[in-house]
């Protein structure tokens, strides 16, 4: 079995045939699943998918795109979210995204600082979305050495994730590892230790070849499977072993 360890379950793109997929996912040897929020309306979504399907966990936090929600008040939703609540494992998605700067970077970095304090409280793993970013990203990840979790659709150098793992930090490979163009993400999968390594489709986005472009499910976490055992020499039944250990270890299951 596998475990999807980021997979937008409460996005819109899922509203016409929600129940059904998420019916037929274990058996599509999908064990586990990891719904992380993306702002408050999302996090309390992904809560109450998590309350009604037993492989469902949850995370709860506000997306870099979210990140001008952040204040005092969205900050105790999300701690109220957490306590008492055994299913939510991990603050996120968090972090920082350079791409489009809709928000600016000042108002990212300070919701991002907020939310790593919240997972420094409540003792709980981060889920962080960094793209184009990475300097500054690393920087507010030294400023919190009691905080680890995984840097997710991981687009950073090989040099970057192992100073991450020797920090404590997992890795979060998607469908970008099955393109074509997808050099530094195959660097990256070989040189870090297997034990650090998790998969994750970020359905509905990323789509793993021959898919590319459509809408992804879990379903297709396979492929990601296939290409990580390739890569690295392993069976396909080693890497969902690995990486199932590796999520669980992560997100403390
Ligand atoms: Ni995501």
């Amino acid at each position: 079995m596998l475990f999807d360890t980021h997979a937008h379950m409460d996005d819109r793109a899922f509203d016409a045939d929600r129940e059904e997929l998420l019916s037929s996912l274990p058996g599509k040897g999908i064990g586990l699943l990891m719904n992380p929020g993306c702002s408050l309306t999302s996090s309390q979504n992904a809560c109450a998918l998590a309350r009604r399907y037993d492989f469902i966990y949850a995370a709860v936090g506000s997306h870099p795109d979210a990140a001008d929600e952040v204040d005092a008040v969205v900050l105790e939703e999300y701690r109220k979210l957490c306590k008492g609540n055994p299913k939510v494992k991990a603050i996120g998605e968090i972090g920082l995204d350079y791409h489009y700067e809709d928000i600016p970077r000042d108002i990212q970095q300070k919701a991002f600082r907020a939310q790593m304090a919240l997972a420094k409280e409540r003792k709980l793993p981060v889920i962080v979305h960094e793209r184009e970013a990475h300097e500054d990203g690393c920087k507010i990840v030294e400023e919190f050495p009691e905080v680890t979790g995984v840097f997710h659709c991981y687009s950073g150098s090989a040099e970057m994730a192992k100073w991450l793992v020797s920090r404590g930090w997992y890795i979060g490979f998607t469908g970008v590892l099955t393109f074509k163009n997808a050099r530094k993400a195959v660097e990256t999968a070989q040189a870090i230790p297997l034990d650090r390594i998790v998969l994750e489709t970020d359905c509905p986005y990323m789509s793993p070849e021959p898919f590319r472009g459509k809408r992804n499910d879990p379903g297709r976490l396979y492929r990601m499977a296939e290409k990580l055992a390739q890569i690295r020499g392993l069976s396909v039944e080693e890497v969902q072993a690995a990486t199932m250990e590796n999520g669980k270890r992560l997100y403390r299951i």
